[in-house]
């Protein structure tokens, strides 16, 4: 028998199903990369918006979003994975929602695990029951507008000197009057109330204008008298587009401005506020609140809910009742070992809701005024303290934060702006000192919150009015604009519109 012509051993199936068993094990790891770590990069699938646009519109690189409407400052980033959308939405979801009183229920029945179960806890003492009460649409709600009208929205901050060259709360108060109590028979630590009084001024040019100056007082204090010294200060909420982006800001680079202001001509001369990491323990420089106390969104999101909200959370997991506010420790609590208002998952959503609000993208850059009052912003000596460009660095956990190249129109130091602004000394920054707040998005105000106040209490009632405030390192910035002819200065505000 011949047997080259029998043909080998066929095994027809073999081939494609090595193939089809190579592409399933391709599809697997594939899926496990991206479930695992491709979707930390915060990068979605497809092209970005930002990527086809005029490099000029982009406020905030990968970061900015072109959304048209009513809420500007409450996008997430375009073309987010869904593992981050997933987080954006509940920390959303937790953000827009208004806590509620605890019932005392027995946490064992309650699922501290649920990312969207409303939480209990509110209070007992608190300033407003959701984060969005105060930063209504991720901006602010206008404090109340006439004067002696109680406050609501923005809060009080007091302090008295504590015998040691230092300061401290009022005795028997919170440092943030807390007005609002969410349990029968617990009093509210009082009610602040501002009164304004019109301070008359005029330009070189003749223009007159006048300055509203706050003055505030506590009515009805509910743990005593305050003392005749305190001091008041009150503090509105910031707008929260780009806050992702100012956490990407490494400190390298911000000591850097604070070394480049050192011998500025106009006397300029920021510096950091170096705060404890309240999780680390460890020194590190404060970037978030009005006086950059807060180091990271985490501990300002845990800090936000505990102070203004009363909600405990495992970085504050002790109730916030003062030693001789007896009711207060008494309130319902939803209490047992180890439970806290908030859990650790709802913090997280927080913190990346906070770290992927997008910027929204600049307006109006061909208009001639607006190019020309970008060109006196830099002249004034402005763009000293409100820096319009800085590149993120290269650590910051989401991928999509790094090595962007952004327009916050900030420094993040701390300046002395005069005695006019004064409030209270506060860690290492003092009375006169303040952060210089990030512009961007600042011209859509209006359109997402329905008033054009601005400055640390909301003073301002328009943007010139904010610039007329500035003194102390400055002043000589605030005096050139005052010398400007009047349509310069309204170019100048033109601009400060687009961005
Ligand atoms: C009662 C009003 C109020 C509530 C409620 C509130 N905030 Fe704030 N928020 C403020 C004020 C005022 C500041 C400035 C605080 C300071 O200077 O210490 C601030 C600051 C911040 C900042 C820092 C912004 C920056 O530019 O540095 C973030 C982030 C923030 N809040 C997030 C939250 C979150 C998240 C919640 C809810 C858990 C919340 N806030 C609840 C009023 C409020
Ligand atoms: C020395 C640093 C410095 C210089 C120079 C400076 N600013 Fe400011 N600016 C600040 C600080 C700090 C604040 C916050 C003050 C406060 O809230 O009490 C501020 C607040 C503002 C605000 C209000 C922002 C808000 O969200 O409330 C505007 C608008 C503004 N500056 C525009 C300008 C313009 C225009 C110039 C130039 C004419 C200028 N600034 C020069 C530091 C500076």
């Amino acid at each position: 028998m011949d047997t080259s012509l029998t043909p080998p051993p066929r095994r027809p199936l073999l081939a494609p199903a090595l193939a089809v068993l190579a592409l399933a094990l391709a599809v697997l790891g594939w899926s496990i990369w991206e479930t695992r770590y491709a979707w930390q990069s915060g990068y979605g699938n497809g092209e970005l918006p930002s990527a086809a646009a005029d490099p000029r519109l982009l406020t905030a690189g990968d970061m900015t979003t072109f959304h048209k409407g009513f809420k500007p400052f409450g996008q997430p980033a375009d073309n987010l994975p869904w593992q981050y959308e997933k987080l954006f939405d509940d920390g959303d979801g937790l953000f827009d929602t208004p806590f509620k009183t605890a019932s005392g229920r027995d946490p064992a029945t309650s699922k501290p695990g649920d990312v969207a179960t409303t939480p209990e806890g509110l209070g007992p003492l608190y300033n407003a029951s959701g984060c969005g009460n105060c930063h209504f649409r991720d901006g602010a709600v206008a404090a109340p507008y006439q004067t002696g009208q109680v406050m609501n929205g923005i809060f009080l901050r007091m302090s008295v000197a504590d015998g040691k060259g230092g300061y401290m709360a009022p005795p028997g108060y919170h440092v943030q009057l807390r007005d609002k109590s969410s349990a029968p028979g617990v009093p509210p630590e009082g009610q602040g109330v501002i009164d304004y009084v019109e301070v008359p001024g005029s330009f070189p040019d003749g223009e007159r204008f006048s300055l509203r100056r706050p003055a505030y007082r506590v009515l009805d204090p509910g743990y005593g008298p305050l003392p005749e010294e305190t001091i008041y200060e009150a503090r509105s909420a910031p707008r929260l587009a780009g806050m992702g982006l100012l956490e990407a800001l490494g400190t390298e680079t911000l000591l850097a401005l604070a070394k480049a202001q050192k011998n500025h001509p106009d006397g300029i001369s920021g510096r950091p506020n170096w705060v404890i990491d309240p999780e680390s323990g460890q020194r590190v420089i404060g970037k978030f609140s009005l006086k950059a106390n807060e180091p990271h969104l985490r501990a300002q999101a845990a800090g936000a809910a505990y102070n203004d909200m009363g909600m405990t959370s495992p970085l504050h997991p002790q109730e916030l009742c003062l030693p001789n506010q007896k009711e207060c420790a008494a309130a319902p609590k939803n209490g047992g070992p180890g439970h806290t208002d908030l859990s650790e998952a709802q913090i997280r959503a927080l913190t990346v809701y906070l770290q992927l609000l997008a910027v929204p993208a600049r307006r109006d850059i061909d208009d001639p005024a607006v190019q020309r009052g970008e060109r006196l912003f830099a002249d004034a000596g402005c763009a000293a303290c409100h820096v319009p460009t800085l590149t993120t660095d290269d650590s910051h956990p989401i991928r999509r934060l790094r090595r962007q190249t952004i327009h916050p129109y900030s420094d993040l130091l701390l300046h002395d702006m005069g005695p006019g602004l004064s409030g209270r000394p506060d860690g290492e920054a003092s009375a006169q000192e303040w952060r210089t707040p990030p512009l961007w998005g600042q011209g859509l105000t209006q359109k997402s919150n329905h008033h054009t106040v601005f400055l640390h209490d909301q003073r301002a009632r328009n943007l010139q009015e904010a610039i007329l405030w500035h003194d102390g390192e400055a002043a000589i910035a605030r005096s050139r604009f005052m010398g400007m002819k009047r349509e310069d200065r309204a170019a100048l505000l033109r601009f400060l519109e687009s961005i």
